[in-house]
């Protein structure tokens, strides 16, 4: 066992602000700006509060060393928020996460970046933070660089990188620092298709090495190294046998999701 996770929710809380927001901009372009400042001053903002929302609803499964899991599901069905709760980016409400190795990370663009430093800087970075030695991170530094073809910008501050290059950065370094899980949002979506190709043969290369792969995306073609699938729909598990069926579902899903309780 690598991941387990018990009857795992999680709840956000909305805040109703951007509503009001929505009508002060509104009254913005409808009343000219008059109205809009008139509208602050009434102090609309003060009636806005607080919903609570659940991302993730009562999710138990485990994920063995070894498995490159697909993770899909429509957008807003909680993909993301689970990645960042196996990340420990963010905290589970309820429920129970038992994760045992380290975990690597490509989750947003930018996300375990700092942008004043450079490329290289970073790289030392998120070894550092993987808890490897200086030494260590040294023996992959030039794999690193060769996998993600911006040596030319290693010294230049990672804020003036194109979000293609941060990808490729991102994903070079989670994928070669040799972690025990390597978590993977479609981060991948930004770089280019040669790139996204390549990403994708070194996924399937980490999980014959052994190593857990996690991978979300909405492109099915990119799924065909995972053997393991979870459907999420609504911040529920979509009770499926096996891969096929769920890329069957979620491609058929776009008209009608089958309810969680029917299946
Ligand atoms: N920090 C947050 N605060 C409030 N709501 C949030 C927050 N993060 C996510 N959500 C909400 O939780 C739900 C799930 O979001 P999540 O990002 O996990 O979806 P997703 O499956 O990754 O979607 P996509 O395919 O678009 O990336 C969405 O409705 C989203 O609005
Ligand atoms: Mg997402």
């Amino acid at each position: 066992m690598t991941i387990k996770i018990e009857q795992l929710s999680k709840k956000y809380l909305i805040h109703n602000k951007r509503k009001v927001l929505d009508d002060t901009l509104k009254d913005r372009l409808t009343q000219g700006v008059k109205g809009f400042f008139n509208r602050f001053r009434a102090g609309s903002l003060k009636t806005s509060g607080k919903k609570e929302f659940w991302a993730l609803k009562d999710l138990s499964f485990e994920v063995k060393q070894g498995d490159s899991l697909a993770i899909i599901g429509k957008n807003g069905a909680g993909k993301s928020t689970l990645l960042k709760i196996f990340s420990r980016i963010t905290p589970p409400t309820k429920g129970r996460v038992k994760i045992s190795g380290r975990v690597a990370s490509l989750l947003e663009v930018g996300t375990g970046f700092h942008p004043e430093l450079t490329g290289r800087e970073n790289i030392y970075l998120n070894g550092a933070l993987l808890g490897m030695s200086k030494r260590e991170i040294k023996k992959n530094f030039d794999e690193i660089v060769d996998f993600s073809e911006i040596e030319m910008f290693l010294d230049t501050p990672v804020k003036r990188y194109s979000s293609g290059m941060f990808v490729r950065l991102g994903f070079a370094v989670a994928a070669h620092l040799n972690p025990d899980i390597l978590i993977i949002d479609e981060a991948l979506a930004v770089g280019d298709a040669a790139y996204k190709k390549k990403c994708i043969a070194k996924m399937e290369d980490i999980g014959k090495e052994g190593r857990t792969v996690i991978f979300v995306t909405h492109d099915m073609w990119a799924l065909n190294f995972c053997n393991k699938g979870i459907l999420l729909h609504e911040g529920e598990i979509v009770p499926t046998d096996n891969l096929e069926h769920c890329v069957a579902l979620y491609s058929g899903s776009n008209r009608e999701m089958p309810s969680v309780d029917k299946v």
